[in-house]
Order: structure tokens, then sequence, then C-alpha cells
């Protein structure tokens, strides 16, 4: 008979995310889990279509310039320009997650995206099974092409999130509501 992890499983239907997260952040070893982790997501052709920028210290504060810089060259208005600068600053460890597509004649870009997404939740589950927690967020700089050419990003890459990961609020840790699936199922 199939083992059942109830620990795993417990993981999987409690996640959540949390808004406001303080230190600690994961450290470095448990990063590297992370990653481990986000490097096992399903890859059509294991082509690893995706890479990651990272900051924490200085460089949430690189990142908040970088996102003020993309926000006045947008020709946004001063108070969208000053909490910019201020976005990455919500949690002690910001990874950005970039869909790095391969040329491919056989696995289409759209999986390449689907692949890199699926590394972001992967990384908050990681996170959360560590005892950390995280949200994924995107916004209006995620397509942004002068936030993107601030990244470095390639002309073929594109931005899938943005995973802010620290400790949550003692007090906003209730488990989230169980969701009766029907009303979206249709068996074939
Ligand atoms: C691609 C993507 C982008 C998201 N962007 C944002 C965002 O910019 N801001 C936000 O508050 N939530 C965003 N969310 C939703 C949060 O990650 C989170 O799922 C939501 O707050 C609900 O909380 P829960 O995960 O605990 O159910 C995004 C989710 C996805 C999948």
């Amino acid at each position: 008979m199939a083992h059942v992890n109830q620990e795993a499983l417990a993981l999987l239907l409690g996640r959540r995310s949390h808004h406001r997260l303080g230190p600690p952040a994961p450290d470095d070893q448990q990063l590297r889990q992370i990653f481990a982790a986000a490097l096992r997501v399903p890859d059509f052709g294991h082509l690893r279509p995706y890479r990651f920028l990272v900051a924490r210290g200085s460089g949430l504060d690189r990142l908040g310039a970088a996102m003020q810089r993309a926000a006045i060259a947008a020709g946004k208005g001063e108070e969208v320009i000053a909490r910019a600068a201020r976005m990455p600053l919500r949690a002690p460890l910001v990874i950005v997650a970039v869909a790095s597509p391969k040329a491919d004649a056989v696995v289409p870009q759209f999986d390449q995206q689907l692949c890199a997404g699926a590394t972001v939740l992967t990384m908050q589950l990681a996170a959360r099974a560590l005892g950390y927690s995280g949200i994924w967020r995107s916004g209006w700089l995620m397509y942004d092409p002068g936030f993107q050419r601030e990244l470095g990003l390639a002309a073929e890459e594109s931005l899938v999130g943005l995973l802010y990961l620290g400790t949550p609020d003692e007090s906003d840790q209730a488990a989230p509501p169980t969701v009766d699936p029907s009303p979206l199922l249709t068996w074939l």
C-alpha cells in the first residue's frame, strides 16, 4: 500500500503566504536547499529555462534603487516612485525568478515559462518546510521593459515572480480554510 506522508500533505494543504515578513531569512545552507528543491521542478528536456537574482542586506537597497529608476523612467507619479525604493524591504530576502527559455525544436517557450514559474512555488514550499514563509509577488514592474533592463535580462527572458522570504509575524499564523474543489472539476 502507498505510504502516506502526512507531513508533506500538511505542508501542501497548509500552504499560505505572508505579507509581513521579518528576520530571520533562510541562511546560506538553507538557501542551497531551497534552490536544490527549485532545480527539481518538472523540466521538459532538462533545459533549466530559469535563473535567479538574489537580494538581501544591501542587495535589497540595490534592488529598490533599480525599481525606483524604472519607476522614474516609466513616468510614474511621485508616490509610486517613492514607494518603489522601499518595496524590497518588505522581507529580509528577495529571490527574483527569471524565465530564461532556450531555443529548442521540441519544447515550447510556454512550457519553459511554466517550468520557471514552478520554481517559485517550489521555493515557497521549501522555505515553509524549513520554518520560514514568503509571498510570490508580481506587479507592474515585472512587465516593465526598463526594469527588465535594469536587472540585465536578455531579450528572450522574462520575470515570473519576486519571492519575498522571511519569518512571518507571530500574530499572522492562521491556517488557510479548506476549499471544496468540486465546482472547478470536470470529469472527462
Ligand atoms: C504570478 C503571481 C503573482 C502574484 N502577485 C502578487 C502581488 O503582486 N501582490 C500580492 O499581494 N499578491 C500576489 N500574488 C498572490 C500571493 O502570492 C498570494 O497567493 C495571495 O496573497 C493569497 O495568499 P495565499 O497564498 O496565502 O492564499 C501573486 C500570485 C501569483 C501566482
